[in-house]
């Protein structure tokens, strides 16, 4: 090689890595649907032993949306792409991988993000599922945005869709009461420069050691689905809620002050707090070991319940659409679910 050949070669090389380093991940669309049926708390009292009084005062829901008898996590997926496509006019041509967040998903295989694929039409794009209960978005937008920052792929649809309600027991009231189907999407871009907007840090957990406080253990290979495992229940999820309720709050907390102090913000700093909405109580205690005011917190959970991983991202999208974001805005993603796993977002709009 010529000494101008080489020279080209290590200045080139060295231009690829200062790119690399100044790519930024951006959502540049947002868009959720939830199935139109609605169950309230008083339509609860008719089912299971409960009441109005005690799902809002012990989780601040007052109502869920429930998927239709032929609705399946994908259909829900594909509404809310189509919605995240259509907020920017971004061609589905141009989506480089799907990635999908469910625990309720079509099917073991193939991934429902498959299907998601196959009903937009983005033949050349890679999809899989990511398997993370509650806090699926924030393990998902951590993929993307590694993909991304990388210069792997340029254009990223995470969809998240839960369809709950079929993995509920609809005689316990310990669990009916809480959860709600939906999906939520967000389209991620990399833009290059040296601007500030965009993802600035995902930090995600897991610790299976705490597995059995939130499960659904039928229909795998531990526990196939067979007339026993059936009858004793098995494809229902199953909740301990009280330890998850202390875990959640001490985990959400300590991710959130390790989000601030990882970038050097303050708590004052952040604009908006976007926490999986699990129990409204989980949300006030977060709330208060941060020391951040209601106002700058966005709890939908009265309307939806806990739609597990499309929590976050159903919120963003409504905040987004009430005005409640504005450019230059530090919106921080607070999640926690089964698996255990949690993990954080900050993100510069
Ligand atoms: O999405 C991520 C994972 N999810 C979570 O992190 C959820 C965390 N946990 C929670 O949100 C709360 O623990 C629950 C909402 C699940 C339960 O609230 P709690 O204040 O922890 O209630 P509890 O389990 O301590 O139960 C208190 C009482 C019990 O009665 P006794 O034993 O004291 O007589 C329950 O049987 O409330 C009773 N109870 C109900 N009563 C009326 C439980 N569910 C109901 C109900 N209606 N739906």
């Amino acid at each position: 090689m010529s000494s101008v050949a080489y020279l080209v070669f290590v200045h080139y090389g060295f231009y690829k890595l200062v790119i690399k380093s100044m790519r930024r991940v951006k959502i540049i669309g947002t868009g959720s649907y939830v199935p139109e049926k609605v169950l309230t708390n008083r339509d609860l009292e008719k089912i299971v032993d409960t009441s109005d009084e005690w799902i809002r005062t012990r989780t601040g829901m007052s109502e869920r949306h429930i998927a239709s008898e032929k609705d399946k996590a994908s259909d829900l997926a594909i509404k809310a792409a189509h919605r995240a496509l259509k907020d920017n006019n971004i061609p589905s041509e141009d989506i480089d991988i799907i990635l999908v967040a469910t625990a309720t998903p079509d099917m073991f295989f193939p991934s429902t993000a498959c299907f998601v694929q196959s009903s937009i039409g983005t033949k050349r794009s890679v999809a899989f599922d990511i398997s993370a209960a509650c806090s699926g978005y924030i393990f998902a937008l951590s993929v993307a945005e590694q993909y991304i920052k990388s210069g792997k792929y340029t254009t990223v649809l995470l969809v998240s869709t839960e369809v709950c309600s079929r993995y509920i027991d609809w005689t316990d009231r310990n669990t009916c009461v809480l959860f709600g189907d939906g999906a939520a999407a967000t389209v991620l871009k990399g833009v290059n420069g040296n601007r500030k907007d965009g993802i600035i840090s995902t930090h995600i957990y897991s610790d299976g050691r705490y597995a059995d406080l939130l499960y659904m253990r039928g229909g795998g290979s531990s526990y196939p689905l067979n007339h026993e495992s059936i009858d004793n229940k098995l494809h229902f999820l199953k909740m301990k809620g009280n330890a998850l309720f202390k875990i959640a709050v001490k985990n959400m907390t300590e991710v959130a002050r390790e989000a601030l102090a990882f970038n050097g913000y303050k708590i004052s700093d952040i604009d908006l707090l976007i926490p999986h909405q699990a129990n409204k109580r989980i949300i006030d205690a977060v709330a208060k070991n941060l020391d951040i005011p209601q106002e700058k917190i966005f709890i939908n959970i009265e309307k939806y319940g806990n739609t597990s991983a499309v929590s976050i991202p159903l919120a963003l999208d409504e905040a987004l659409k009430e005005g409640r974001i504005e450019k230059g805005d530090l919106i921080l993603m607070v999640a926690f679910g089964g698996g255990l796993t949690w993990g954080s977002a900050l993100i510069k709009w």
